[in-house]
C-alpha cells in the first residue's frame, strides 16, 4: 500500500467533519418525528425535511471551507467548480430506514480528484459507525482498518441487493432476483446502498449487486472504502437500462460478476463501466 497522500488526508479530515456535524443534525432531527417533505419515483421514493437539511448544511460547510470545489448531492446540489475536486454527497442514504426508525442510514460523502474517486466517509447516525478511506491509504471502520472477506463459494455467500422505487421495475426484478437466490446462501436488503457497500468493505457481505441505483451520490464513498479494503466495484449498466453496481472481494470478483451475469443482471452493453 503507497502511503496515502496528505492533500487526500486533509480533504477526508474535513468531509469527517461535515459528516459528523451532518449526522447530529440527522439523528437530532428524528426525536420530533420525520417529515416527509416530498415524493419523487413513486410513493416509496421519499425526502424528508432531514435530507434537505443535512444537504443544506453539508454544502453550506463545503462552499465555506473550499468556495473552488464543485458539489454534486442528491437534494438537489449541482455546482461544477474549477479546482478539480468534486464532493458527490447523499445527505440521507437510507431515507426509508431513517423515516421507519431503522439503524441503516448513512451521511454518504466521496470526494473526486481529478474525476477519480480518493475520499469516501460513510457514517451512520443511528450507530456512531463510521467508515473512511483515502485512495492508496486503505479503508478504517471506526478508525480501525477493515478487509473484504476472503472469497467463498458462491452457494455460501451471503449477498446485499436492493429493489427499484419504481413498480414497473420492480416487477422486472423479481426475474433476476429468482435467477440469483437459488444459486448463493441468501440475500439482504438493508436499504442503504452507502452501507452494502461498506458491509463488502469490511466482510461482512460476501458480494452486493442492485440495478436501479439512483445516482453518483449513493456508490461515490463506498466505492473508495469497498475498493481500498480489497474489494472490486464495477458501476455497469443493467438488463433495465438502470445503474447496476457490482462488489465483491477482488479475488472472487470473476466468479460474482460471471454469477451475476448468468443471473441476467447485465445489459447486453453492460460490460462497459459508466
Ligand atoms: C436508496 C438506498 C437504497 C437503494 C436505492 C437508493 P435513498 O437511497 O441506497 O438502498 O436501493 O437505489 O436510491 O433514496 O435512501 O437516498
Ligand atoms: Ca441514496
Ligand atoms: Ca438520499
Amino acid at each position: 500500500m503507497q502511503p496515502a497522500d496528505p492533500g487526500l488526508e486533509a480533504l477526508e479530515a474535513l468531509a469527517v467533519d461535515i459528516a459528523r456535524e451532518a449526522g447530529d443534525l440527522v439523528r437530532s432531527a428524528r426525536v420530533d418525528g420525520v417529515q416527509i417533505a416530498e415524493t419523487k419515483s413513486s410513493g416509496t421514493d421519499i425526502v424528508t425535511a432531514a435530507d434537505r437539511a443535512s444537504e443544506a448544511l453539508i454544502t453550506r460547510r463545503i462552499r465555506a471551507a473550499r468556495p473552488d470545489d464543485g458539489i454534486l448531492g442528491e437534494e438537489g446540489a449541482d455546482a461544477e467548480g474549477s479546482s478539480g475536486v468534486r464532493w458527490v454527497v447523499d445527505p440521507i442514504d437510507g431515507t426509508v430506514n431513517y423515516a421507519h426508525g431503522l439503524p441503516a442510514y448513512a451521511v454518504s460523502i466521496g470526494i473526486e480528484v481529478g474525476g477519480e474517486p480518493a475520499v469516501g466517509v460513510v457514517l451512520n447516525p443511528a450507530t456512531g459507525v463510521e467508515y473512511t478511506a483515502v485512495r492508496g491509504g486503505g479503508a478504517r471502520r471506526n478508525g480501525e482498518p477493515i478487509r473484504a472477506a476472503a472469497p467463498v463459494p458462491l452457494e455460501s455467500a451471503l449477498v446485499g441487493t436492493g429493489f427499484s422505487y419504481e413498480r414497473d421495475l420492480r416487477i422486472s426484478q423479481t426475474r433476476t432476483f429468482a435467477e440469483l437466490l437459488p444459486r448463493i446462501a441468501d440475500v439482504r436488503r438493508f436499504g442503504s446502498c452507502a452501507l452494502d457497500l461498506c458491509a463488502v468493505a469490511e466482510g461482512s457481505l460476501d458480494g452486493y449487486v442492485e440495478e436501479g441505483i439512483g445516482g453518483a451520490w449513493d456508490y461515490a464513498a463506498g466505492v473508495v472504502i469497498a475498493t481500498e479494503a480489497g474489494a472490486r466495484v464495477e458501476v455497469l449498466t443493467g438488463t433495465y437500462g438502470r445503474i447496476l453496481v457490482v462488489a465483491a472481494p477482488t479475488a472472487g470478483y470473476p466468479e460474482f460478476r460471471r454469477l451475476v451475469a448468468e443471473c441476467g443482471f447485465l445489459s447486453a452493453a453492460g460490460s462497459a463501466d459508466r
